[in-house]
């Protein structure tokens, strides 16, 4: 890339970057399928001379395949993919390893904007986002650039809905590969990952006892599954809600209690919205909290829970610790909104743990160089992670923790596609 243009990074504090650096280190031993990726793509460069625009949250684990990119040969630079998921420490160590951020925690949004036109100033030949705010600004306020770009790559549920939405109104530019739906990325990622971590943020704001409380998740995807999984663990008692048929029995076969909004919203002590839904928890639910509920979101947008409804119904407000704002409600009771209604995991821990990071990041590296390989051969769509990607991420996974696995017998092979064979 040549030496650092100044204009092309915004970060807090290049002085936090020797602490980012050995948090990125840390996080790297955990991310042995992205180690691999990246000690082939440093010798066989399959990204040379590719410019990337990355909007993503800006955590160890990004960071690990910013390198991983880098050293596959690509010029990347990289913007936040939410104001409050950023580590400032780990935005420095990046810069100083010569890849440009547009990142500070806590931005606001004409901030954040901002930032993501910097990164588009890059003018990607390939773009990577979480949640689509990249991609949606390229195509409606920075199109001219859409000529340079050959595809890309979403990483969340949220971003491939609004993708498809994009395809479905004809108005989607280049291919995209909708990471999200790699089976090696929501089965772990999602369930695992926010599952384990929406539980540490909560934990890290408020200090709370999981055991006896009565625990709302509102959406029994992916994400709810692991968080219901997770504090049913810590000894709460689970209530789901649902809009879906299917997933709503699902929960009630699991072993929790299902309900509607309005009724869980009377008994509840912690309420986690994680639909990708709006105001799922709206005006009427607020009113009839007890006093004392705790409000956390790790949906992508922070429009889950009706903050503007929560505004006028309180009487006052102050932040009583870091992340936790204590609303009083006309009536005295209290509710407690966490990290501002945005992803509570990223806000008030760190993310998802880089073991299953380090799966979402292998499909992004492997993607992108598919990308690249298939350039000029793929139209204007959604496009999913190829099976054999997939595949290829589950089994150096497997590898990587010492486990192996059977493989089928020519004559299972045979007996699994036939449909002579009967009783
Ligand atoms: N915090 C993180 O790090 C993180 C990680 C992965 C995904 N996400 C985000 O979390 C959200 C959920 O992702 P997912 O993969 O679990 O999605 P999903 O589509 O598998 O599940 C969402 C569920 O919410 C339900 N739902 C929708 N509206 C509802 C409502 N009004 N009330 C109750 N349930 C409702 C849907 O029926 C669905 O079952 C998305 O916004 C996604 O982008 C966040």
């Amino acid at each position: 890339m040549g030496k650092m243009n100044k204009k092309q990074y915004e970060i807090k504090d290049p002085s936090l970057a020797a602490e980012g650096k050995k948090r990125i280190e840390w996080a790297y031993r955990e991310m042995p399928v992205v180690r691999l990726i990246r000690d082939r793509f440093a010798k066989e460069k399959p990204l040379k001379g590719i410019r990337i625009s990355a909007c993503l949250h800006i955590t160890t684990e990004t960071a690990n395949l910013a390198l991983t990119l880098k050293d596959g040969g690509a010029s990347i630079v990289l913007c936040a993919s939410n104001p409050l998921s950023t580590q400032d420490d780990v935005a420095a160590a990046l810069v100083e390893y010569s890849i440009p951020v547009n990142a500070i925690r806590g931005e606001d949004e004409k901030t954040y904007y901002k930032h993501i036109n910097v990164a588009l100033d890059n003018r990607p030949q390939l773009t990577v986002d979480d949640g689509a705010d990249l991609v949606t600004t390229l195509h409606t306020k920075r199109a001219e650039l859409i000529t340079d770009v050959i595809g890309g790559t979403e990483e969340t549920t949220t971003g491939v809905i609004r993708l498809r939405s994009l395809e479905r109104a004809g108005r989607l530019k280049y291919p995209i590969i909708a990471i999200n739906d790699a089976q090696t990325k929501y089965l772990f990622d999602n369930r695992y990952g926010t599952g384990q971590s929406t539980i540490d943020g909560i934990t890290r704001a408020t200090n709370i006892l999981w055991a006896s409380k009565k625990v709302v998740i509102c959406g029994y995807g992916w994400c709810g599954h692991g968080i219901a999984l997770r504090a049913k663990g810590l000894g709460s008692q689970v209530i789901v809600t649902e809009v879906e048929p299917v997933r709503a029995l699902e929960a009630v076969m699991d072993g929790y209690q299902v309900m509607p909004i309005i009724e869980a919203a009377r008994v509840g002590d912690i309420f986690i919205t994680v639909t990708g839904d709006k105001n799922v928890i709206d005006k009427a639910h607020l009113q009839v909290m007890k006093d004392g509920a705790i409000l956390a979101n790790s949906g992508h947008f922070n429009v889950e829970i009706n903050i503007p409804a929560l505004e006028s119904l309180a009487r006052s407000k102050r932040r009583i610790r870091p992340l936790v704002d204590e609303y009083t409600l006309s009536d005295s009771r209290r509710l407690y909104l966490l990290a501002e209604g945005r992803l509570v995991n990223l806000a008030a821990a760190e993310g998802h743990p880089a073991s299953v990071m380090d799966m979402s990041f292998a499909n992004q590296a492997l993607c992108l160089e598919y990308m690249v390989k298939n350039r000029g051969n793929l139209e204007p769509k959604v496009y999913p992670v190829p099976e054999e990607i997939d595949k290829q991420v589950a089994r150096l996974k497997l590898n990587s923790l010492g486990i192996n696995i059977d493989s089928l017998t020519p004559e299972q092979k045979e007996y699994l596609i036939s449909w002579e064979q009967g009783t």
